[in-house]
């Protein structure tokens, strides 16, 4: 079991993990491994080509409407300028490869699954959508200015080499963004919220997914993902990341990661 050591201060309303990290008793952390959720990328491409067709509705109904909300403060971490490049991994329906155009910059995405790209094609003729593995992205070295992943480096099956791809893809001094599910930091509403993705959000699927039983395998990806502190380790981990920090969304049930370019 990977186990590593952090810290973490407050700047702004985000927390970070400092360049050098030192490592006092308390703040020693293993990370999650997911051992029974590890998808080939063939089976998390097929899941997701079953709930193309109405992802964007089950979505937003899923989430109370909050997603949308993510998905522009995702694009303000960002800091994106208008002319800059930025790549959106994962991007599915291209809903989130949207949100990041509003900024002015040049917005692409890329995704594994060719059912989630042909809707997006359909509803965002516009928006420009490849095929693409996070693992071995079809740009050159640093073609972008900023990276980033909404909902989806949870689906990746090794997320380390998922990072060092992004890195490689990214120009020096350019920006990552993850916008992930998370761990909510209140106690009672985080047991609260558990309850909902592992009774309610399953049952709320049959009614308005087109493939339910890959909603069963979301609330149970959330629950065995690494919490806040554990994702910014792993990306720090990666190695060409730098000044790692995070910031919460609705309580944390989701969270921005944000890292610098080595
Ligand atoms: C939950 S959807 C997120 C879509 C969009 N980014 C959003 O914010 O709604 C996750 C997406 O990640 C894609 N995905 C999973 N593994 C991938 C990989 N290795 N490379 C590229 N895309 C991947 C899936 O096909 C799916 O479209």
């Amino acid at each position: 079991m990977a186990v590593v050591y952090i810290t973490h201060e407050a700047r702004a309303g985000w927390e970070t993990i400092p360049p050098v990290l030192f490592l006092p008793r308390w703040s020693r952390i293993a990370l999650v491994t997911r051992a029974d959720l590890d998808k080939q990328p063939h089976e998390v491409a097929e899941m997701f080509d079953g709930v193309a067709n109405r992802y964007d509705l089950t979505n937003t109904v899923l989430a109370f409407g909050q997603d949308r909300g993510w998905r522009r403060a995702t694009r303000a971490a960002l800091g994106l300028r208008p002319g800059e490049r930025v790549l959106d991994v994962g991007a599915g329906t291209g809903v989130s490869t949207e949100e990041l155009g509003r900024s002015g910059a040049f917005a692409v995405g890329a995704d594994l699954s060719i059912g989630m790209l042909r809707a997006g094609r359909v509803t965002r003729p516009d928006v420009p959508l490849l095929a693409g593995d996070a693992l071995r992205l079809p740009f050159a070295d640093a073609t972008f200015d900023a990276v980033t992943i909404s909902f989806a480096l949870r689906n990746v099956v090794d997320t380390a080499a998922a990072l060092r791809e992004f890195a490689r893809v990214t120009r020096p001094g350019g920006r990552l963004v993850v916008c992930e599910f998370s761990h909510p930091t209140n106690g009672p509403f985080r047991t609260l919220y558990m309850q909902y993705l592992m009774r309610s959000l399953p049952a709320v699927a049959r009614g308005v997914s087109s493939n339910p039983e890959a909603y069963v395998y979301l609330a149970e990806s959330i629950r065995a993902w690494p919490d806040q502190r554990g994702l910014a380790a792993r990306i720090a981990e990666s190695g060409p990341w730098d000044r790692v920090g995070w910031r919460n969304l609705s309580g944390g049930i989701v969270a921005l990661h944000r890292a610098t370019r080595v």
